[in-house]
């Protein structure tokens, strides 16, 4: 079976799948390394007084809302999202947490966004663009929607670095490319936007890379792991055995403290000239 990308077909995926993919998103905005992240380029990026900023892909809402909270906010933020299941629970976690009034949500496809051009101070994409159909296509809505002198933050990892220990070396590179290719979309792209961006009137201001890596204890790539070996699963590419195999081994070694896994992630602030 070819891969699909649950991300970009989370409108054909079952309740239960969509359930336990917004439930990853909120459980990754709690750990350090999502916040680390975060903060990492939000601090950088000298949000004006009444900044507007649209979100696109916003999920759950989990980057916007921790935009929300920081004392330094006081404009108003949108996230897009094509999912409604994750519009409904991104307003009922901003309402929640006393935070809509300066938050929005609404239904939309990052590839054909209903906002007049020059709209944004910031448009930001934190974990999209690994996903899309057509990354030339949102990045250049991206550039579309933000004024000129406004900045495009494109954040994501570099799935090819994805990489979890396995004893067994030949089939833990197997697992790493095949969760990497039912995952994600354009597993490659970030390394492509130096390349790619200058052409869409947007000039790399600053770009910079972080490993995200746990060893002897996992968080971040646990729920990655529950969430997304299915997915490997349904692309039968390798032997169900011996994915459940490789599994087992990942939960004993997150339970015994000897696990390790780590991927490389990239951020890039761009200006619109
Ligand atoms: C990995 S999640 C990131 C969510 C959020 N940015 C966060 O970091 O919590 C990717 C999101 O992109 C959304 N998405 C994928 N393709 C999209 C498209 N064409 N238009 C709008 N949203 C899209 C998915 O529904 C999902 O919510």
């Amino acid at each position: 079976m070819a891969a699909r990308d649950p991300h970009r077909f989370i409108n054909e995926l079952d309740e239960t799948s969509v359930e336990r993919i917004a439930s990853r998103l909120e459980s990754r905005a709690q750990d350090d390394v999502f916040s680390r992240l975060l903060d990492g380029y939000v601090a950088r990026l000298a949000l004006p007084s009444r900044a507007s900023i649209l979100e696109v892909g916003c999920g759950t809402g989990a980057v916007l809302r921790s935009i929300a909270r920081r004392s330094d906010f006081t404009g108003q933020a949108i996230g897009v999202d094509h999912c409604q299941s994750f519009i409904d629970a991104a307003s009922a976690f901003a309402q929640a947490e006393g935070v809509d009034d300066r938050l929005a949500f609404r239904m939309g496809d990052a590839h054909k966004l209903d906002f007049p051009p020059a709209t944004f101070d910031v448009v930001i994409a934190h974990t999209l663009i690994s996903h899309v159909t057509e990354p030339m296509a949102v990045l250049g809505e991206m550039a579309r929607l933000v004024r000129p002198g406004g900045t495009v933050v494109v954040f994501d990892g570099d799935y090819a670095s994805l990489t979890y220990a396995y004893r067994d070396h030949s089939f833990g590179q197997r697992m790493d490319s095949a969760l990497s290719f039912s995952t994600f979309n354009n597993p490659r792209i970030m390394r492509d936007l130096p390349r790619l961006l200058p052409g869409l009137g947007l000039k790399v201001e600053a770009a910079w890379g972080e490993a995200v890596v746990e060893i002897g204890h996992a968080s971040y790539f646990r729920s990655f792991a529950e969430t997304y070996v299915p997915y490997v699963k349904n692309t039968g590419l390798l032997p169900a055995q011996s994915i459940e195999a490789w599994y087992r081994e990942q939960r004993q070694a997150m339970e015994n403290g000897t696990f390790f896994a780590a991927c490389n992630y990239y951020t890039y602030l761009a200006r619109r000239v």
